[in-house]
């Protein structure tokens, strides 16, 4: 997969290795009408290993929730196709959010069938956990269903590690963001050569 160009922040342009060209970029209130229409088009499957329950149908109330982040707490990106907001038909949407602590976040992943496969799914999750960085947080985490080895062979290879949840079935992969190195003071004088080698 190929990033391009200069864009706004948290936008990109990549190409899929099947030729495909999708927009990378944060969320949007008129996303919402083309997520109901793609969701209809999941696998029972795909939307069981990302909501962790099976459902029917994305609401519009649902829909409005998941394209309207509260910018203090949640970051959202979707990979869609190179067209206006509203018109672009949404094969992935990634996020994240914030605890109460500020300390821990929650992510949750879709890259839809049309598009798996291809490197996005592990695009999006460095992207969510570069956002996280800038966030100051220290631990990210999803629960993942214990039957989903593409995620949680995904988590394993970006450094999480998992960790049994009070719920059967479910495994959590977490993890831990080192806070950033302190930078040095500077140096309250030039180094003088010792006398010895003047
Ligand atoms: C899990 C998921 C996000 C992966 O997205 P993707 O775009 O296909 O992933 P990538 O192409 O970036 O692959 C990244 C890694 O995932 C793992 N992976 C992806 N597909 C896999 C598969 N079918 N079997 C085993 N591992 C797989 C591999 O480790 C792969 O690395 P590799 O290509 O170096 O082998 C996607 O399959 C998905 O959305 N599934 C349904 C929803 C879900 O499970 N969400 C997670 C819970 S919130």
């Amino acid at each position: 997969m190929a990033a391009r160009n200069r864009m706004p922040p948290w936008h990109e342009n990549v190409r899929l290795a099947n030729g495909r060209d999708l927009l990378i970029r944060p969320i949007r209130p008129e996303d919402a009408d083309p997520m109901r229409a793609a969701f209809s088009l999941l696998e029972p499957d795909e939307i069981r290993q990302r909501f962790l329950h099976p459902m029917k149908e994305l609401t519009s109330k649902q829909a409005d929730q998941l394209t309207r982040p509260d910018p203090r707490r949640d970051f959202a990106l979707v990979a869609a196709e190179p067209l206006p907001p509203g018109e672009a038909l949404v094969g992935a949407v990634a996020r994240i959010t914030i605890d109460a602590n500020g300390k821990d976040a929650e992510f949750a992943i879709l890259v839809s069938h049309y598009v798996n496969g291809m490197g996005l799914g592990r695009h999006l999750m460095r992207r969510l956990v570069r956002w996280a960085k800038g966030r100051k947080v220290q631990r990210v985490y999803g629960d993942v269903l214990e039957s989903n080895m593409p995620m949680q062979a995904l988590a394993q290879s970006l450094g999480f590690r998992s960790e049994p949840t009070a719920e059967a079935g479910l495994v959590r992969v977490v993890l831990d963001i080192p806070p950033p190195k302190p930078k040095l003071p500077p140096l309250a004088a030039p180094l003088q050569p010792s006398p010895g080698n003047r």
